[in-house]
């Protein structure tokens, strides 16, 4: 019924501005997937006569401008107008979760399709062996993501237009949109905070509130196609993709021969993945007894390098109220800021190297950051003292001034008074 009213509808069509000899002759029903048409939507397009709510996704998004059109992904006839003959041939209905994927990766895991665009072709192959993949193929779960969960259907952005669903900012809530639902993880027995964690975390911070990109969000550390949580023995190095130098210096100590020995949970030992947070210096002694105890030798080791950080902190600090200092003095502070940046240096190296539990590296720094720290303490005070220098060498010249205009106003006066007398004398 339905067939026979759209039929009618269509084959009169033609006449309204869809002329007959504008179907591509010979055209043969598409394979799967279909070559990318030459012809725009528009012209060629059939499906879009009647599939109107997918009109949009005929031009907009990164598909339609690249020729990628209904037929590459469902086949049918695109020429045609009437039904059955626009679902005929190889058409593709509506492909389930496994087969949208192999939908995607026909096309994105083709390197001679991709090269032109310089993609990479691997996500059907890290989605498969991800947790979610394996899922998805071995047990046909659908509770997982397939691409069009991520990426959208119909109107899909690149990673780097702000529309996407996995453009930087989106991802954590695309991710979240699963991952926060209570009902649904309840299923699987895991957590629901990690978006709830991460906003308020150090990374989250940096990316929402900051806009820094080069923060993790979700994909940074898990992948953007290989979701597996990270195991023990990963997690420096996952970490140490972004943050180098101090992976480097956690390798050298005790505590990466520990991680790698499966005995400590790398950097999570100290920092948490999803609320993952700076440790503060006053409470450095007291993470590492979580572990080693109060009673332990290490606590004295603890507290000790607790103390250089605590100390090196106060001196950095105020090294930058002296160089304030010389500044509201209207001092030429060109050369001490210098002097303070070269602190600011020592003072974060402090932060990277204490991941190697080395007491001499630190001592070193921090008397650096203390040597800094005195010289611009003293430089500002000099600076204060002089002030007042000026003021008293300044007494005498008020002095002087003063009785200069007194002298003046008093001859003025002598002035005036000898005029007056004058003038009643000629009267
Ligand atoms: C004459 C109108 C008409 C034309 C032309 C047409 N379709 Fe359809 N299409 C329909 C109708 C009506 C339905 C819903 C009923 C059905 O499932 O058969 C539908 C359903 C679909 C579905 C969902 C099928 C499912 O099983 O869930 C897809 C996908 C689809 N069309 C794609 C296309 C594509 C691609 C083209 C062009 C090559 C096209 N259609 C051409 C009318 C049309
Ligand atoms: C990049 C591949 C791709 C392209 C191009 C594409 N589709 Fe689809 N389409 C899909 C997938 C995959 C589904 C399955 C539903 C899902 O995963 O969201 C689908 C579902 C559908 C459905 C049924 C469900 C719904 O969303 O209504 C219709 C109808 C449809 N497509 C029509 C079209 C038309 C018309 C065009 C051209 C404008 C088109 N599609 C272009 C991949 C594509
Ligand atoms: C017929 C081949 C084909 C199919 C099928 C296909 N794509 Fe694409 N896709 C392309 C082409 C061509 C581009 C444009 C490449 C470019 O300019 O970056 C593209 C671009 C993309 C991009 C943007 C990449 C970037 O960084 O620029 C995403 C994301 C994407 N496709 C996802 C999908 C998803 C999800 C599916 C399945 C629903 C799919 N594609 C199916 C051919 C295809
Ligand atoms: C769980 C969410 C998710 C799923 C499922 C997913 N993607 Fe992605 N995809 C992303 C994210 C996030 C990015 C952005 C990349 C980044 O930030 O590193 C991305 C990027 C891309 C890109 C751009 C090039 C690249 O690799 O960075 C393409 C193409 C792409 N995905 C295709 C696919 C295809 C094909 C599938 C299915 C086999 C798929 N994606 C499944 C989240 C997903
Ligand atoms: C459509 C819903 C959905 C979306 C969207 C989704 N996931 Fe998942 N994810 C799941 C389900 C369901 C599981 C399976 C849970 C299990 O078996 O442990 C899972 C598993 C995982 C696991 C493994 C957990 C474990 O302990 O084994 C990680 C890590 C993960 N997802 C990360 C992500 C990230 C990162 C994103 C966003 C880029 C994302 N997921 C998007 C549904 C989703
Ligand atoms: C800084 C790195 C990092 C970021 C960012 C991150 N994760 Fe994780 N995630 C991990 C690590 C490491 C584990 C494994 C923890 C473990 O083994 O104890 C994990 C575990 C998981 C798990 C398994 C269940 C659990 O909670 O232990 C899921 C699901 C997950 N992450 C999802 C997400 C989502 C969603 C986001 C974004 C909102 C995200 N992750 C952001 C590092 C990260
Ligand atoms: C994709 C890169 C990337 C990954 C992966 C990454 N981080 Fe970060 N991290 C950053 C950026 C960028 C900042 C923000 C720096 C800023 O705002 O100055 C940051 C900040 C931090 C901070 C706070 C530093 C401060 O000065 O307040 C800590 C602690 C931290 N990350 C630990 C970790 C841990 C632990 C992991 C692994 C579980 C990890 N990071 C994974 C890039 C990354
Ligand atoms: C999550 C638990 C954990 C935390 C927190 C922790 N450690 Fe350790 N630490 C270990 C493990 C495990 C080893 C390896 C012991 C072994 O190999 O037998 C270790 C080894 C050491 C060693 C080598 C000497 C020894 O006793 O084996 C020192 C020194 C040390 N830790 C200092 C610290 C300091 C300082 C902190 C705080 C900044 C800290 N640890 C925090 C678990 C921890
Ligand atoms: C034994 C505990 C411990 C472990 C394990 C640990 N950290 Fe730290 N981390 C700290 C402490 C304490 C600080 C703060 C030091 C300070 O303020 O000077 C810190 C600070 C940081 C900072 C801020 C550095 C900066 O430049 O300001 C980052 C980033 C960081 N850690 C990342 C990591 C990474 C990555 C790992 C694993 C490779 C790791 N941490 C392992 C205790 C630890």
């Amino acid at each position: 019924m339905l067939t026979a009213l759209l039929t009618a509808t269509f084959v009169a069509a033609p006449a309204a501005g869809r002329p007959a000899a504008a179907r591509p002759a010979g055209r043969t029903a598409p394979t799967l997937p279909a070559q990318v048409p030459g012809a725009t939507a528009d012209t060629a397009n059939g499906c879009l006569a009647c599939h109107a709510a997918q009109r949009r996704a005929a031009t907009e998004g990164i598909h339609a401008e690249h020729g990628v059109t209904c037929v590459s992904c469902h086949g049918g006839d695109p020429a045609a107008v009437t039904l059955p003959r626009g679902h005929s041939g190889h058409f593709v209905g509506t492909p389930d979760k496994a087969a949208t994927a192999e939908l995607c990766g026909s096309c994105h895991s083709d390197p001679d399709r991709m090269r032109e665009y310089g993609l990479p072709t691997g996500q059907l192959a890290q989605f498969r062996s991800s947790k979610h993949g394996q899922l998805l193929f071995g047990q046909h779960n659908n509770d997982v993501p397939t691409c069009t969960d991520c990426h959208g259907t119909h109107i899909i952005y690149p990673p780097y237009d702000a529309r996407s669903r996995v453009y930087p900012t989106n991802i954590p809530g695309t991710c979240a949109s699963c991952h926060s639902d209570p009902k649904l993880m309840a299923k699987y027995h895991i957590r629901t905070d990690q978006f709830a964690q991460f906003r308020n975390s150090a990374h989250g911070v940096a990316l929402f509130q900051d806009q820094n990109f080069a923060a993790p969000t979700c994909v940074g550390c898990h992948g953007a196609h290989s979701e597996l949580p990270p195991t023990v023995t990963e997690i420096a190095s996952v970490c140490g993709r972004c943050h180098v130098l101090v992976e480097q210096e956690f390798a050298k100590g005790p505590h990466g021969a520990a991680a790698r020995a499966g005995k400590l949970p790398g950097c999570l030992a100290c920092h948490s993945n999803h609320g993952t947070e700076r440790v503060p210096a006053d409470s450095i002694s007291a993470t590492c007894d979580r572990c080693h105890g109060s009673d332990s030798q290490v606590h004295q080791f603890a507290v000790d390098i607790q103390h250089r950080v605590v100390q090196a902190t106060a001196d950095i600090q105020s090294a930058e109220r002296a160089i304030d200092q010389m500044a509201a003095a209207g001092e030429r502070v060109g050369y001490y800021r210098f002097r303070y940046k070269s602190g600011l240096t020592y003072f974060r190296e402090i932060a990277q190297k204490q991941h190697r539990l080395n007491l001499d590296t630190l001592d070193d720094l921090a008397r650096r950051v203390r040597s800094v720290s005195i010289d611009l303490d003293s430089r500002a005070k000099g600076t204060q003292e002089s002030r007042w220098e000026h003021k008293l060498l300044l007494l005498p010249v008020w002095f002087l001034s003063l009785s200069a205009v007194v002298l003046a106003l008093l001859a003025l006066r002598g002035l005036r008074k000898r005029d007056r007398d004058s003038d009643s004398s000629e009267t």
